[in-house]
């Protein structure tokens, strides 16, 4: 994607071939700061702390920290302790767990002195899959916001609305983004598309990023906060939902950001299609029943209790919401059942949410008789 008219995955091999680059989101949309990790404490904190985020660019970070953590010591125990540092980072997205299993059964097949170099090459190509799958998720998903367009034009409207949650843009990928793919795939085919923005308390990646990244690359969008989305639906402002994913089981149970849920069953009761937008490596082919399995991330109460933002002179601030005392929670993630999605936008096409759905697109994944 284009940032200050430069072509700019989210992160980067450095110009040393050694340290890899990231924006820090954190900072967003305020300041636009490139980070350097150096080093496996420096990959565990980004991911972490969430300077980095969102599932597939997680599990790019991961890789990129595999190799950072290999150099000068690439033996068994230095790659068991990376994966397992990395590994603890976050919980719930599971490419994550995905890219470390990848770089796991590739490195330790090597011999150690060639581990080093097949690490960078491998997490590279990680990166470089990532920007492809979504890319050709964009594509599937954009004949989709054609066809309702087709659709709504012939009812006089002006815009297709589209609604998302959280951000599953560019940021939250290497490129392109899974739910956000399709907006941009669908403007460069004419349709003229309008996204309702979820702020997407508490870490507000919805005002913050998404509307960062639809702003930076000319999308009319809406800032709207959590609880609008249900009342946009009854009075027939929002033609399609589309969402991202960090895990979705092989029954298709989508498990994302908290308040997720609550936007499907709006949708449903409004007959408003809600799709997800995924690339292969979101899928966790061991776990059925998302919310009986899937690990949902707690956080730092601090998050809801307390907001950061710009003041007047321009200095990023940190204010306190609650009274001194109240206890707050902090869940990350929610699962949304198979029923409440119409279909998921993957790499290889579009499915029903369903087994049978993503064992067509995956064939391979079918249990053997
Ligand atoms: O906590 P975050 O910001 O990492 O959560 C991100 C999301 O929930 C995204 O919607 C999800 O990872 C899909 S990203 C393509």
């Amino acid at each position: 994607m284009r940032i200050h008219g430069r072509q700019t995955r989210t992160i980067w091999l450095a110009a040393d071939g050694r340290g890899v680059e990231i924006i820090d989101q954190t900072k967003l949309p305020h300041e636009f700061r490139v980070v350097r990790l150096g080093d496996l404490d420096d990959a565990e904190r980004a991911i972490r702390d969430m300077w980095v985020r969102g599932a597939p660019l997680i599990g790019a970070t991961a890789a990129y920290g595999v190799a950072l953590a290999l150099v000068g010591n690439a033996g068994d125990d230095r790659l068991d302790e990376a994966c397992r540092r990395l590994l603890a980072t976050r919980p719930t997205a599971v490419n994550l767990r995905w890219a470390l299993e990848d770089m796991r059964r590739l490195l330790s097949s090597l011999p150690v002195a060639e581990r080093v170099s097949a690490a960078y090459a491998r997490a590279a190509a990680i990166a470089d899959e990532d920007v492809a799958m979504n890319a050709a998720i964009g594509e599937h998903g954009a004949l989709i916001l054609s066809d309702l367009w087709d659709h709504r034009k012939a009812q006089g409207a002006d815009c297709l609305n589209v609604l998302t949650h959280c951000n599953a843009g560019w940021l939250a990928t290497v490129d392109w983004g899974t739910a956000l793919a399709p907006v941009y795939k669908a403007l460069e085919r004419g349709v003229p598309v309008h996204v309702w923005v979820d702020e997407t308390r508490p870490r507000n990646q919805g005002a913050s990023l998404t509307a960062c990244e639809l702003k930076g690359h000319g999308v009319p969008h809406t800032v709207i906060v959590d609880n609008a989305g249900g009342h946009l639906m009854q009075h027939g402002r929002v033609d399609v939902c589309i969402v991202g994913t960090d895990r979705t089981t092989a029954t298709g149970d989508v498990c994302n950001k908290i308040g997720t849920y609550l936007k499907a069953l709006a949708a449903k009761d409004n007959g408003v299609p809600f799709y997800v937008g995924l690339p292969g490596p979101t899928i966790d082919w061991t776990i059925d029943d998302g919310v009986a399995g899937i690990p949902i991330e707690e956080r730092d109460p601090a998050e809801v209790t307390h907001i950061t933002g710009r003041d007047a002179e321009g200095r990023l601030t940190t204010v306190q919401l609650t009274p001194d005392g109240s206890p707050a929670a902090n869940f990350g993630f929610d699962v949304t059942p198979a029923r409440l999605v119409t279909g998921l936008i993957t790499e290889r096409g579009v499915c029903p949410a369903s087994r049978e759905g993503l064992l067509s697109l995956y064939p391979e994944r079918a249990p053997h008789v």
